[in-house]
């Protein structure tokens, strides 16, 4: 079949021709064939010598061009392929400043990427005044960096500052903020986008369009004193474990003082070795994944047969309620807050208050703004004035009882179709479910702490859940703006489980005479964001050790703790929150040194030395494996459906890390027999009594992986802008 046109040209009769990239039914991506297509549009334009100009615009009403298609990246094999991928891309665009004419862009709608990129080769940059027009260059934090020539122009156009700033954070900014950073040269109203780009070219024709003279205004001496201090601060938030920042300065640095096409070959060369190292492919992975959870929610909250939330109630507005109502606010929900008694709903209030201040430093907003959004949260002073609420979270103290009573108190208040969700982190969903009225509207929505910092979601299931209700659930957490992964009910449901094995494998190793310092510092070796004791101070030991004994009575000797661990929780410790935990902290919340009660009244050492390499990453083995093998048993026992979902939500719920693409994927990346062998080892040191779970047995016989196929998480074209083509929800990974 032949492909329908995806860049079409039309000239006016001005001479000014437009050239509008429109991919039919997906987002606009510079693909390989639209690549081919712009070369030919440009090729006719510059053999027409009636066009004075040309206008390069999207067809689309919400979009620019998210980027290059991140399935043709990672279909790539070799080097070669991904250099000379680049190197077409870069003499593609180059044409445009061949033109021996003006090329003008006018960009309405996200603008990311090779967009951008294609955006830095023209000669003006118009963008809308609108709030979809974004601009950036995402490709670091997906372990790439720009390949189409963005490494060299940006700097060139905008200084080296604001350039480095763009690509090492990642981060897009807004077409308002593009005009001061001199990105973009004029903002526009999106109604008179197309008149205003015609006359913008037709006045370069008039009078001339140079190169606009680069920003920098830094000399060599700066310059050098800049990229030392960048790179410093590369190397210490990498810890060497992500490539892409620091080649990206090399290659920024070394270009600077070459011409530009020496500079784009390059550039071109580190694209190709990083587009074909493990780490991109790894978090391209995870970026697939979260793209999936967070579309197919978007596409839930689109349709029409499942309910909308436009009020939300929240009960117990403690530490979770008031960061679960701070977050629905600030989506632009209606929000009613319902506390125990008067006294503490006015401390609750008072604590959402504090947090929309606390992020208003961060967004920048005004008393006027933060006000309007506050003015969002309603005190509820009875259960009757949640009757409105078309989603009621309960977050009350975590005891079975106290939730179902305050649950059936307010599914007597509201309507018939509000959903009922509570935020327990250890409770079983189904026990509750069991005690209301109408078991099919309730469900679990389990925020991870702090609210408004942790991305993921679990959206937990009983068997009687009706699909309504979750989709309603599910719809809600993309709204908030954070990753739902559905779950099953079970003990610790997903995350608190995995993160539970790591805590006592880490109380066993211990309790076997490892300095309690090598046992973290093999973990943050690994990647991990802290060792398994710090986040046991982290969490608050006393929280830790209820969730602990819930897995204990789930799933019997596998999860026993160890003695050593009794013994700690005798302590009566309270973790970071008090300054004393398995760590001392100071007020700051800095940590300080092993707590030395630990050594002299339970017998744990420490060590003065850090681990030696081959005792680190046996212990990593310990600390890792038995996570993989429980989470072979949550795919087992159907807890959650897809590899990939796990790997979420240890990446975003725990910060397993995320160059490794997840815990699975690194399973994978040993193999399957090695996983096995390794795992009956592990389990051996630490005492015996545990075997491999049947899934991991059958894989290894059977010559299966966790990823059936290698990067498929959906099998549409897809980049970094982060929209993905609809029909690709509909295709998954094994
Ligand atoms: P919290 O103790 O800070 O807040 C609980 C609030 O519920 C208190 O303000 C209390 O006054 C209120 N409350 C108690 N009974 C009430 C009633 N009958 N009606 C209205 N309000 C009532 O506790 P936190 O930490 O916010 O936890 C709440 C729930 O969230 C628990 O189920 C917990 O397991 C879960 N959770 C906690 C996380 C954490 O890190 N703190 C993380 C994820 C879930």
């Amino acid at each position: 079949m032949r492909q329908a046109k995806q860049i079409i040209l039309k000239k006016k009769a001005s001479g000014v021709a437009f050239l509008m990239i429109d991919c039919p039914g997906r987002v606009n991506l510079l693909t390989a064939s639209v690549m081919s297509e712009m070369e030919d549009a440009l090729e006719q334009v510059a053999g027409d010598p009636d066009v004075k100009a040309v206008c390069l615009v999207s067809g689309k009403s919400d979009t620019f061009i998210s980027g290059a298609d991140l399935h043709e990246i990672v279909n790539m094999r070799a080097q070669s392929e991904a250099y000379e991928m680049s190197r077409r891309g870069q003499a593609v665009l180059a044409r445009l400043r061949r033109l021996r004419r003006p090329a003008v862009v006018g960009i309405h709608g996200s603008c990311l990427g090779g967009g951008l990129e294609l955006a830095l080769w023209c000669h003006r940059r118009i963008a809308t005044d609108h709030p979809e027009t974004v601009l950036g260059l995402p490709e670091v934090k997906l372990g790439l960096i720009p390949g189409l020539g963005g490494t060299q122009l940006l700097p060139r156009l905008v200084g080296l500052r604001t350039a480095l700033e763009l690509i090492l954070s990642s981060e897009p900014v807004s077409a308002r903020r593009a005009v001061e950073i001199g990105l973009v040269d004029d903002l526009v109203a999106p109604d008179h986008f197309m008149a205003r780009l015609e006359k913008e070219a037709l006045s370069l024709v008039a009078g001339g369009y140079d190169e606009r003279a680069a920003a920098d205004d830094l000399g060599p001496e700066k310059q050098k004193s800049l990229f030392a201090m960048m790179e410093r601060s590369v190397r210490i938030k990498t810890k060497g474990q992500y490539p892409a920042p620091s080649r990206v300065l090399k290659v920024i640095r070394d270009g600077l003082s070459m011409p530009l096409e020496q500079a784009l070959e390059l550039e071109a060369a580190a694209f190709g070795e990083l587009a074909a190292g493990e780490v991109s492919r790894n978090l391209i992975h995870l970026f697939f994944s979260s793209e999936f959870a967070r579309q197919s929610a978007v596409s839930l909250a689109r349709d029409d047969r499942y309910g909308r939330v436009g009020t939300v109630a929240i009960v117990g507005g403690g530490t979770m309620g008031a960061g679960i109502a701070h977050i629905a606010a600030e989506a632009g929900l209606n929000v009613v807050v319902k506390e125990a008694d008067a006294e503490r709903l006015a401390a609750s209030i008072k604590s959402i208050s504090a947090l929309f201040q606390r992020a208003s430093q961060r967004l920048k907003l005004g008393a006027e703004e933060i006000a309007c959004r506050l003015g969002r949260v309603r005190p509820a002073g009875s259960c009757q004035e949640l009757a409105g609420a078309d989603l009621v979270i309960e977050a009350v103290f975590e005891d079975t009882d106290t939730k179902v009573a305050v649950l059936n108190e307010v599914a007597a208040a509201v309507g018939p179709d509000c959903v009922l969700a509570t935020n327990t982190s250890s409770l079983s969903i189904a026990r509750m479910a069991s005690r209301l009225s109408q078991p099919e509207r309730f469900l679990g929505i389990h925020f991870f702490h702090p609210v408004d910092k942790m991305p993921l979601v679990e959206v937990v299931t009983h068997p009687g859940t009706s699909l309504q209700t979750v989709a309603t659930a599910t719809a809600l957490v993309a709204r908030l703006g954070k990753t739902p992964v559905a779950v099953a009910d079970g003990p610790g449901f997903l995350v608190n489980r995995l993160l539970c094995c790591y805590i006592l494998e880490a109380g066993r190793l211990a309790e076997q005479g490892v300095p309690l310092n090598w046992i973290d510092e093999a973990a943050v070796d690994f990647g991990m964001p802290m060792g398994p004791l710090a986040l046991l101070d982290e969490v608050g030991l006393n929280v830790a050790f209820k969730v602990a004994a819930v897995l204990h009575e789930g799933f019997g000797a596998r999860y026993a703790p160890p003695a050593v661990l009794a013994r700690v929780e005798a302590l009566g410790l309270g973790g970071k929150r008090t300054g004393v935990g398995i760590y001392l902290w100071d007020d700051s919340g800095k940590r300080l040194a092993v707590n030395p009660s630990l050594i002299q009244d339970i017998g744990l050492s420490t060590s003065d030395d850090r681990p030696p390499p081959e005792i680190s990453s046996e212990l990593t083995e310990r600390l890792i494996l038995p996570m993989v093998d429980e989470a072979a048993r949550c795919l087992e026992e159907k807890i959650v459906r897809k590899a990939r979902e796990i790997d979420l939500a240890m990446v975003m719920g725990i910060g397993f890390p995320a160059f490794r693409g997840g815990l699975l994927r690194y399973a994978d990346s040993l193999g399957i027999g090695r996983v096995r062998r390794r795992l009956e080892k592990v389990y051996e040191q630490a005492g015996g009594g545990r075997s491999v779970c049947d899934l991991i047995v059958r894989m290894e016989a059977d010559g299966r992986r966790f990823y059936a196929g290698a990067d498929r998480a959906s099998s549409a074209p897809q980049g970094a802008g982060g929209k993905a083509h609809s029909s690709g929800l509909a295709a998954a990974e094994g």
